[in-house]
């Protein structure tokens, strides 16, 4: 039965669709949550869901990446884990069927461009920050359900938007601040929305609006009045108002529950300022917000009255500036103001925390990082560690900016590389940028990353892990596709158990099958991102419960043994005989760098020594 398993999984590995089999189970499995599936008779396992064949599901260069199931009487509960297995969707559609309950968890759907779920029954409300996670969407069709609650606020952060279909829902409350200059199609019409409409939305048509009783202001006829305008309004909803009176009651009668229950905690908690960041929603206007108290009620601390008091902190001095601690000045100076008033985007969530990005005033791009689950140090190890990091030149290395440091807080800032991660270049928008991923450029990547490896095993000699997190997602690309190794050193500060779950590293049989981390694991890790990069394939060993992607380790070693070892190449790179040998030789150096005992594998210098070698 496993040989049997395996040798499908085999064969869909060379389908010429580069399909991986667990794309083929997550359909299937996506069809079976299906009720009245039986318009995709056409998805059957033994065919390629990129054959043509398959109702609905659209295809790039042998990548799924649209499902358009749209008017086929389809209901149930649909299967999100499944879809989450397709990596290269971009757009859904769900347009005209019977689907029920709360909206999907299509969020967890990070680079999703289109979701149109127009004409069926979905209902309640969308949770707050629902947007936040996938602010690449341009095209956002709701309308015709029956969804209810306020239009969240994490809609604002949707700064791709190009399509805002509402219409014909029960959203009530306010609309959000919506300011998006790509947006052209905008429909709220029909629902129970009140409150004045947002100055940046009164250039769209009146009839964008028609149909909320509540809304006023342009380009409606009706003008604001402060009773329109206030919370409580108008007389057409009265019954929701005393729900709303309710509500506001019993929540203050919580609030000071809370407040007289938790006084002393509260008390003890300094720098209120950042905690907003501590909400997964990070929107514009809330880091604007958060800036206020820190300067009001001195919640920002000044660094070097802190300096030697990493037990309790105190909460005095308060210039903000000081709080962000500069380690590189390459890019200029900035401090913790110029960020919180920067224009942020959340970016996803790493395995140490969540990163964003920011625009500050100057035009300086950055990244900031929060790692919350980085807290093995005090305050004089973490900053000895952090200026040890700003030291760090070299041509495949991103050195970090600056740092801020709290108790409950810890926040790494670096340049914003606008190319982006090998990880998104190699697998994200496929067939877009991928001509220029020849083999001469791939060959300069992994070299690149060979030598940052290198450095950073020559500067860190006595850590068990120099870098410990090398993945793709981990690897910038500047324009020129010369990498740049980031998400580096971080096991020293990191207690066991998370690193364990949050570094790379640590999903290498060192740790796995023998319990230990060494300068080898970076090995392997490097083993990897070679396979990864020859292959062109996202390995399955990225994710945490090894779905998705493929077993690149298996699939490569599995060549190897039956003599076939050229056809697991990247078919973008495969060209004239003599390319190919030296490709082959490049996969045999990441073999070795997999193999599984660490006492056997090569170590991190002998490998680079050989990676030099490789010509185009
Ligand atoms: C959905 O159904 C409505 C009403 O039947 C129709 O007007 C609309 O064109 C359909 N939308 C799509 C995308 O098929
Ligand atoms: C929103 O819809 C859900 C599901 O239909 C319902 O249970 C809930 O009471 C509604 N909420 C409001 C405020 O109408
Ligand atoms: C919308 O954003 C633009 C720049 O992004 C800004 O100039 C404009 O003032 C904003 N409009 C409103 C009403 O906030
Ligand atoms: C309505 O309320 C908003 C915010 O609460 C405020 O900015 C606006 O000036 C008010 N407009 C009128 C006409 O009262």
């Amino acid at each position: 039965m496993a040989a049997v398993r395996f040798l499908l999984f085999f064969i869909f590995c060379f389908l010429p669709l580069s399909l991986s089999v667990s794309e083929i189970e997550a359909l299937l499995k996506l069809k079976q949550s299906f009720t009245h599936g039986d318009a995709l008779r056409s998805w059957v396992p033994n065919s390629s869901p990129c054959s043509g064949k398959w109702e609905g599901v659209i295809c790039f260069d042998g990548i799924i990446t649209g499902l358009h199931l749209t008017g086929l009487g389809l209901g149930g509960n649909i299967d999100v884990d499944a879809v989450v297995e397709l990596h290269g969707l971009r757009t859904i559609s769900f347009v005209n069927n019977s689907f029920s309950g709360p909206i999907p968890d299509f969020h967890r759907l990070g680079a999703l461009k289109s979701l149109l779920l127009t004409g069926n029954q979905f209902s309640g409300n969308i949770p707050k920050d629902y947007f936040s996670h996938i602010t690449s969407l341009k095209k956002v069709w709701l309308s015709y359900n029956r969804l209810n609650g306020t239009i969240p606020d994490s809609v604002t952060e949707l700064s791709h938007l190009i399509e805002l279909h509402l219409e014909k829902n029960e959203f009530t409350g306010r609309i959000p601040p919506i300011n998006i200059s790509s947006l052209k199609q905008l429909d709220m019409s029909n629902n129970m929305l009140e409150g004045e409409i947002p100055k940046s939305l009164s250039i769209f048509a009146a009839d964008t609006f028609a149909g909320n009783e509540g809304l006023c202001g342009k380009p409606l006829d009706k003008v604001c009045t402060e009773k329109e305008n206030g919370t409580l309004t108008t007389n057409e909803n009265k019954h929701s108002n005393t729900t709303m009176l309710v509500l506001l009651f019993l929540g203050t009668i919580v609030f000071l529950f809370i407040f007289f229950a938790f006084g002393t905690y509260a008390k003890d908690r300094k720098g209120k300022d950042f905690d907003v960041l501590g909400s997964e929603v990070t929107s514009n206007a809330e880091m604007v917000e958060m800036r206020m108290p820190s300067s009001n009620r001195s919640g920002a601390r000044d660094y070097s009255s802190r300096k030697g008091d990493t037990k309790k902190g105190s909460s005095h001095g308060n210039n903000g500036m000081t709080d962000l601690i500069m380690l590189n000045v390459d890019n200029g100076t900035f401090g913790l103001p110029d960020l919180m008033k920067a224009s942020a985007e959340v970016l996803g969530n790493g395995g140490l925390g969540s990163a964003y990005k920011a625009v500050m005033a100057n035009g300086l791009s950055v990244v900031v990082k929060r790692m919350r689950e980085v807290n093995m140090l005090q305050r004089e190890g973490f900053d000895a560690e952090m200026k040890r990091f700003g030291r760090l030149r070299h041509q495949n290395i991103l050195t970090p900016l600056a740092y801020h440091f709290r108790r409950e807080e810890k926040l790494l800032v670096s340049e914003f590389i606008p190319k982006g991660s090998l990880l998104y270049i190699l697998h994200g928008d496929r067939g877009t940028s991928h001509a220029d991923l020849n083999w001469p450029t791939r060959l300069k990547i992994i070299q690149g990353i060979a030598r940052g490896m290198g450095f950073l095993h020559t500067v860190f000699p006595s850590y068990d892990l120099p870098h410990g997190n090398l993945k793709s997602s981990n690897v910038f690309l500047r324009d020129d596709y010369e990498p740049l190794l980031n998400d580096y050193g971080f096991n020293s500060l990191t207690a066991t158990p998370i690193a364990a779950q949050a570094l790379f590293a640590y999903k290498s049989p060192d740790y796995i099958q023998f319990q230990r981390v060494s300068t080898k694991s970076d090995v392997y890790c490097l083993g990897i991102i070679i396979l990864e990069i020859l292959t062109g394939k996202f390995p399955s060993h990225y994710v945490s419960n090894g779905k998705g992607g493929a077993d690149v380790v298996q699939w490569v070693l599995m060549a190897m043994s039956e003599k076939r070892v050229h056809e697991v190449l990247d078919p973008e790179i495969v060209s004239n005989t003599s390319s190919v040998n030296h490709m082959v030789q490049l996969l045999n150096i990441g073999v070795t760098c997999i193999e599984t005992n660490p006492k056997q594998r090569i170590d991190m210098g002998e490998a680079i020594r050989r990676i030099e070698e490789i010509q185009t």
